[in-house]
């Protein structure tokens, strides 16, 4: 059995302001996903766009092949934590590069977000945006609160595609999208 540490490690305070944590972490390049589920008093079956909440999400990632598994992060102050917290499902819309007007609406529009959004509903009777690079219907199986944001871990249960579409890249609070390097 290993001996007890004479020199614990204890967390120190950090050495730079919440502001440059900030700037540092926008130079990451990420994409951008919408990630949708039911709305207050809503479940499957449910077919009016005012019965969905959808949020735009950048945190997104992958976790785990076998089984398959993804992970993304909500503030603890979202106003659709609660729903996010206690529904059985949630779609993770990632998005194309023609599709920056709905990374707006879904961050910060007011009302009901899906009213001019095209989609159709999946197997978990959830909304998959038309047009988006890939989706990924997933069951909530995990939540760690960590700090100021909730992390989810989803398992996939089924997953979907386009070919050819460019992705959306939010990098330095900027949209834009890949190009091979020559
Ligand atoms: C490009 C972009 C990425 C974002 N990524 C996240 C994220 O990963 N997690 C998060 O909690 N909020 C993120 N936000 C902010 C949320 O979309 C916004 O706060 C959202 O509307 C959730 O709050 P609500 O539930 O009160 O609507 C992002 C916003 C933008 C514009």
């Amino acid at each position: 059995m290993r001996a007890p540490s004479p020199h614990p490690i204890l967390p120190l305070a950090p050495d730079f302001e919440p502001t440059h944590f900030r700037q540092a972490l926008s130079r990451f390049a990420t994409g951008v996903t919408v990630i949708t589920t039911f709305g207050p008093g809503a479940a499957k079956g449910a077919t009016l766009s005012s019965q969905f909440v959808g949020i735009t999400a950048s945190s997104f990632n992958s976790v785990s092949l076998t089984p398959p598994l993804v992970l993304w992060s909500l503030g603890q102050r979202a106003s659709s934590l609660p729903l996010f917290h206690a529904g059985t499902h949630y779609v993770v819309n990632v998005l194309a590069a023609d599709q920056a007007d709905l990374c707006q609406r879904f961050a910060t529009g007011q009302g009901d977000r899906f009213a001019n959004t095209p989609y159709t509903l999946g197997q978990a009777g959830l909304p998959i945006l038309d047009g988006a690079l890939a989706w990924f219907e997933c069951h909530n199986r995990s939540r760690y609160e960590e700090g100021d944001h909730v992390i989810f871990v989803g398992e996939v249960e089924r997953c979907g595609f386009t070919q050819d579409s460019a992705p959306l890249v939010y990098q330095n609070s900027q949209f834009s999208t890949t190009h091979p390097l020559p």
